[in-house]
């Protein structure tokens, strides 16, 4: 009997969605005998009903094409914006999936997904994952969707920067996404040659690095390129942030907790120029002119690259593979060469952020970059 299955993508949108979707559908239709209903802008969509049957002809074209045509919003299930209420809405969500009489729920997202999608299984909805998010920080996947074609985008940024910080004997430091890894920083660091690259992962001394570009400078390289994730930070400012953590964790009253949550706050408020006020300070240690550039979106947007289509294809594969044989309750990692289902509950409130002995990371020091640490 054919099987009904919904699908949806949350979170950030990525390069390669498509291709899961066209994966996981054409399996679902031409191998599986699976029938794929998809719902637009995440759980939202999920919510409202709002939804399109995922035949051949929805599907035809879009291999290669970015974003999601499924649309995608970072809605949770269990805290919705409901006409400025946040609301737990997952009971109107299970109605949505009875109602269409689905077999099992496919989740496309990053780590806010996965934990969204969690809840709905703990609503009792049968469902399976797939990791996606240009970040590259989701637990038990080796890689996951998006990431290669953002990484190229950030590398080719890289290439690009050089040639005007050359001509102009410029500081060029250049904001790479990535929340709180240092994924892409630093793949984009190394691959295209930067001199410096920052992560969240080590904390930085402003200073250390002013001393490293005046070291090229002194052996006659009057540029340097400083890759900078979106989330590192300086020695002091990670330690103040720890503080603030400490304060709010051994808060012993509901004044006190208000009181180190505002505090969190006003210093991620602080924070948001960072890199503005490193390319400053670097200006001002160095004597060197300094410009910013941040990547921002355009590492999200575009063309999938062709590892992105393949892992898409794969994963989406996979998903229906498994739904066939009724399986239910876990992502499609990546393990090497193929993909593997993990349990969900080894994948929610985990991140996978860059170990400080990775192989990236003394890779970039064994060339010489300097690490800001
Ligand atoms: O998670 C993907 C990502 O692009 C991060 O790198 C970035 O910090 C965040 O999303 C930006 O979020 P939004 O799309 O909500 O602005």
């Amino acid at each position: 009997m054919t099987k009904n299955v919904g699908v949806l993508t949350a979170g950030g949108d990525t390069p390669g969605l498509n291709a899961a979707l066209r994966g996981l559908g054409k399996s679902a239709m031409y191998k599986y005998d699976l029938q794929l209903v998809g719902f637009y802008d995440g759980f939202r969509g999920l919510l409202h009903d709002r939804n399109i049957l995922l035949d051949d002809s929805a599907l035809s074209g879009i291999l290669t094409i970015g974003g999601t045509i499924l649309g995608t919003s970072r809605d949770k299930p269990h805290k919705m914006d409901m006409g400025g209420k946040l609301k737990d809405m997952r009971d109107a969500m299970v109605d949505t999936y009875n109602q269409h009489h689905l077999d099992a729920l496919v989740c496309m997202g990053g780590g806010g997904t996965q934990k969204n999608a969690y809840g709905l299984m703990e609503k009792g909805l049968n469902i399976i994952t797939l990791p996606k998010t240009i970040d590259n920080d989701i637990a038990n996947t080796d890689v996951t969707l998006g990431f290669d074609t953002a990484l190229g985008i950030a590398t080719d940024a890289v290439d690009r920067l050089h040639s005007t910080a050359h001509s102009h004997h410029r500081i060029v430091v250049v904001e790479i996404m990535g929340h709180n890894a240092g994924w892409l920083a630093l793949g984009a660091g190394v691959a295209g040659g930067a001199d410096v690259i920052l992560i969240p992962e080590i904390p930085y001394d402003t200073q250390n690095i002013a001393e490293a570009i005046l070291e090229r400078s002194r052996k006659g390289k009057h540029f340097s390129i400083v890759a900078v994730s979106e989330g590192a930070m300086s020695k002091k400012d990670r330690k103040r942030e720890q503080e603030i953590r400490d304060e709010k964790q051994g808060a012993k009253d509901k004044k006190e907790k208000e009181k180190a949550k505002k505090a969190l706050g006003e210093f991620y408020k602080h924070q948001s120029d960072r890199t503005m006020r490193l390319a400053r300070n670097l200006e001002q240690l160095t004597g060197l002119e300094s410009r910013v550039t941040i990547l921002g979106y355009v590492q999200r947007g575009g063309t999938p690259s062709a590892r992105d289509r393949l892992l898409g294809s794969m994963i989406g594969g996979s998903a229906a593979a498994l739904i066939a044989e009724g399986k239910s309750g876990v992502m499609i990692s990546v393990k090497g060469q193929t993909t593997k289902p993990v349990k969900l509950e080894t994948v929610v409130n985990k991140r996978r952020i860059v170990p400080t002995d990775h192989l990236w990371v003394k890779t970039a020091r064994r060339v010489g970059t300097c690490l800001g640490d």
